[in-house]
């Protein structure tokens, strides 16, 4: 095996799309907050946009059991290092979406949402002391941080090293 499977590089670069999103979504969605101009609407697509990258990680955790991964290639301490990474993406992507989703629970977000009653949102620092909010907050800083590396390790392999490491995560079969 010379490459990650199709679905794997269809769902990697999705996930790329899809976080993007997410934290564009979630940045504005905090301003507004602040400024009490959030709207349901606001809301649903962040969640939305959130929800989706939970459901792509979980699938994608499941093509790679079945599908397998490339062998390591380089020095076995940067394979270590770099496998480290990947983990702690992993886990990030679950965890994150799973921070969200128990902010909205335990916030009056899931009664706005429900009832349909915009004025029952949060207003400026209206999730001040809930812890959950801040590790959400926190948490997507900190997998900003891990993809920053992945990418330049990334970038290492593809203008130092010169291995074309980054064909392994494309779809054009060799
Ligand atoms: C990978 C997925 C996600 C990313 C990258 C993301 C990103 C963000 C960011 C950047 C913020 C602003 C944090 C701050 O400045 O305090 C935020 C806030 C928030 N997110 Fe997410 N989020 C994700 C998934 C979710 C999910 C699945 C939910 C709920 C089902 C959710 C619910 C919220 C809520 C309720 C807030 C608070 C908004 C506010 O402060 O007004 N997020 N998110
Ligand atoms: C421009 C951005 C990116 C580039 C150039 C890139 C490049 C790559 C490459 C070349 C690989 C294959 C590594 C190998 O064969 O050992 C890979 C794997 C991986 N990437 Fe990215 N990536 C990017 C963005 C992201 C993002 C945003 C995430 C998630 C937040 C991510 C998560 C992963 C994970 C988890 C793997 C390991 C796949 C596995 O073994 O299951 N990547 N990436």
């Amino acid at each position: 095996m010379k490459q990650y499977s199709k679905r794997m590089v269809i769902a990697h670069w999705l996930t790329l799309g899809l976080l993007v999103l997410a934290w564009y979504l979630g940045d504005s969605l905090s301003d507004s907050t602040d400024e009490s101009r959030a709207t349901l609407f606001g809301y649903v697509i962040h969640v939305s946009a959130g929800i989706a990258v939970l459901l792509l990680i979980a699938m994608r955790l499941l093509f790679r059991s079945k599908d397998g991964v490339p062998p390591a290639i380089g020095h076995a301490a940067m394979d270590r290092l770099a496998k480290g990474v990947h983990h702690t993406l992993y886990l990030l992507l679950l965890v994150v979406p799973i921070t969200g989703i128990l902010t909205v629970l335990r916030s009056s977000v899931a009664k706005a949402l429900l009832s349909g009653d915009a004025n029952m949102l949060p207003k400026a620092h209206g999730f001040h002391g809930l812890l959950v909010h801040s590790l959400h907050g926190t948490l997507v800083n900190v997998l900003i941080a891990v993809v920053v590396v992945h990418v330049l390790g990334a970038l290492k392999h593809q203008f130092i090293d010169k291995d074309n490491l980054l064909e392994r995560m494309m779809l054009r079969r060799k």
